[in-house]
């Protein structure tokens, strides 16, 4: 499809719709309606897209008081089957499912067509069974973002072992917790990861998590070549392993409430969480938003930047993508490497029709000049979207007008790791855009502001963020503690998920979020628990206490500002700065690096010993005129020593 072809398409007026999908307002509210009413009689007709071994008996099936969440129950499927066997079988095997764009320009490009994904995908599965990978079995995935990390996913969806992805960034600490939280005995990962020209020592550190936690194999993929230790009777190199499998390997059929992966994500309190999606219930939600939300049209090309670690490349590089025969590319480098061109020209190598990214990119990117943008030819660009945080007014004008040459439309996506799939948006043709808004509620959407109490707030108001009726991509449970999740979700307001979101509604029904409520903040898009940078820096042997909050930061949207007191007879001073910074990295990964380490001889705190967190983010934010009343603090002078330590950075 030439680019002419898509603008004039695009400017299509409302009623066009392209492709049956809801692309005027009148259509999202008739099939949003039908959605709320007929919840039933709505997900029965999205769920015929997908291929069943056995139609599910029964549709939704759920309360949140007690919590117990079923979606498709009786019915068989498998997501692999879904996004690669079936359109292999429709004779598109020759349709591009992926194009890999390596972190060096220079490099070359693969594009691996469905026919050629079903090969690697079984391939990959018969290596996993060659392991002794058996359905149900945890699978740990460590990868650098290369079509092999797809192909694992894939792979143990086939078989149905549940696939736990680990972010390549994360720390061989953090890689221990999450094995060990699992009980996960098999591993794949790459000798190296490759980002912006860095090595990422990616089989060194499963190796030092493994001094910690025990796997029964690893299985290694051959990529920068660099050199690992390969550890006898429990190491094995993919190539070879797999050089001899067999070249069948049919889909498991898996029940729609079998689980499907787990994925870690951080919390208020305690360590990482893994929330656990199942089959049914996401295959059908990730592959109905992706196809509305996208308005992805044969032969696309479709590009999301985020990594497969990160939930949103779970379900929008692969999944959802997948499941609907799309074309998607693979990055596996960084925006500014070798220069702050590089995601423009990618769009214009590949001549990208659908472009998804964070926020954060996009402010680092616009502080750079439109130079790096105007340079290269666009116009393929026909769709753009945002997820991960509240994108600024600021960053939104720039994403439309420079990047979007004022004509293309933004789709400001609001979900998390637990919904599986967009919840909030605008519909491209449906919905007129507000910048900074993420829009209306997707089908089978219920979104509800509340107060403090619990009170349901009405019409135009902010609150906190609820959704009252379950959806097939909601998450069922954290794994191996059911209890924390009902505890985490459904406690602070029974009967309802509670999102942890802060969030205004307009008059004419926008939702704009403004931001966690809770103690979790949003760093570059990633989602961070200030209690683990509190527990990893309390960890070294000269820390006390540390309490961390959020700050406003220009591009990554929040920073991590540390308050420390350390034990006594211990000085402050660079050196410890640096260490400490370097101490949580290694307990957690790169992205828990500390932007503030702000030493005190005391944190405050009420008389029962609890720390007033609203003081320490205000002074953190420099809003020292609003920071309330203090006089309940044990000790209220600490206040001005913060205040003054603050100021004097
Ligand atoms: O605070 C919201 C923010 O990211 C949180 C979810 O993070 P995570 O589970 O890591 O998933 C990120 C990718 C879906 C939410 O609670 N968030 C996500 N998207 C938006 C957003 N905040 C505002 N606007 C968005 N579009």
């Amino acid at each position: 499809m030439s680019n002419t072809a898509h603008d004039q398409e695009w400017v299509r007026k409302p009623g066009e719709a392209a492709n049956g999908t809801a692309c005027t307002l009148d259509q999202y509210q008739a099939m949003y309606s039908r959605s709320v009413d007929d919840p039933d009689g709505f997900w029965a007709e999205q769920a015929d897209r997908l291929d069943w071994f056995e139609k599910p008996g029964k549709i939704a099936n759920w309360s949140f008081d007690p919590v117990d969440i079923k979606w498709f129950e009786g019915g068989k499927l498998n997501i692999c089957h879904n996004a690669v066997d079936r359109h292999v079988a429709a004779g598109n095997g020759e349709r591009v499912a992926l194009i890999f764009e390596p972190d060096d320009p220079a490099a070359p490009n693969r594009h691996i067509t469905y026919a050629d994904l079903q090969r690697e995908v079984v391939r990959m599965a018969n290596t996993l069974k060659k392991m002794g990978v058996e359905k149900g079995d945890r699978v740990t995935i460590y990868m650098p973002m290369i079509p092999e990390g797809a192909f694992a996913m894939l792979a143990c969806a086939r078989i149905g072992a549940i696939h736990s992805v680990i972010f390549g960034g994360f720390s061989p600490d953090a890689i221990a917790g999450r094995v060990e939280d699992c009980q996960s005995d098999w591993i794949v990962t790459a000798d190296e990861g490759l980002r912006g020209s860095k090595k990422i020592p990616l089989k060194a550190n499963v190796d030092a998590a493994l001094a910690k936690v025990a796997a029964k194999a690893v299985l290694v993929v051959r990529h920068t070549g660099g050199d690992v230790a390969m550890t006898e009777g429990r190491d094995h190199w993919y190539h070879d392993l797999s050089a001899d499998v067999g070249e069948e390997c049919p889909c498991e059929q898996m029940d729609a409430e079998d689980p499907l992966f787990i994925l870690y994500t951080s919390g208020s309190t305690g360590k990482p969480k893994g929330v656990l999606h199942t089959t049914g219930g996401y295959s059908v939600w990730t592959e109905t938003t992706f196809r509305y939300v996208f308005d992805y049209r044969p032969g696309e090309i479709y590009w999301c930047t985020a990594d497969i670690g990160w939930v949103t490349g779970h379900s929008y590089i692969v999944y959802g993508p997948l499941q609907n025969g799309a074309t998607a590319l693979m990055f596996e480098g960084v925006p500014n490497n070798p220069d702050h061109d590089r995601f423009w020209q990618v769009c214009d190598k590949h001549k990208v029709n659908i472009f998804y990214t964070a926020p954060t990119a996009i402010r680092a990117l616009m502080r750079e000049g439109d130079a790096h943008v105007t340079k290269h030819d666009l116009s393929s660009l026909r769709l753009l979207g945002s997820v991960g945080e509240p994108i600024n007014p600021e960053a939104w004008r720039w994403y439309h007008g420079t990047v979007g040459h004022g004509k293309i439309p933004i789709v400001d996506t609001w979900w998390q790791t637990e919904t599986g799939g967009i919840m909030i948006t605008t519909l491209p043709g449906a919905h007129d855009m507000k910048p900074g808004s993420a829009g209306k509620p997707f089908f089978g959407i219920c979104p509800q502001l509340v107060d403090g109490d619990g009170m349901v707030l009405d019409g135009a108001t902010e609150g906190n963020l609820c959704i009252t009726h379950s959806w097939p991509g909601q998450a069922r449970t954290v794994y191996g503690d059911h209890e924390r999740f009902i505890q985490t979700y459904f406690s602070t307001y029974r009967g309802k998920y509670f999102t942890g979101d802060g969030c205004r509604r307009d008059v004419d029904g926008y939702y704009w979020i403004t931001g966690r409520v809770d103690d979790v903040i949003n760093v570059s898009g990633h989602r961070m628990g200030t209690a683990e940078v509190e527990s990893a820096l309390v960890l070294h042997p000269k820390v006390s206490e540390a309490a961390v909050v959020g700050f406003p930061h220009d591009i990554k949207g929040q920073g991590i500002y540390c308050y420390v007191t350390l034990n006594s007879g211990e000085e402050a001073d660079d050196v410890l700065t640096g260490e400490l910074r370097q101490w949580v990295r290694k307990e957690i990964g790169p992205i828990a690096s500390p932007d503030h380490l702000h030493f005190t001889p005391a944190l405050p705190k009420t008389r029962s010993g609890k720390i007033m967190r609203r003081i320490l983010r205000k002074i953190a934010e420099n809003e020292f005129g609003s920071l309330g009343d203090t006089s309940t603090l044990a000790d209220p002078s600490i206040v001005e020593t913060l205040v003054e330590g603050r100021l004097n950075r």
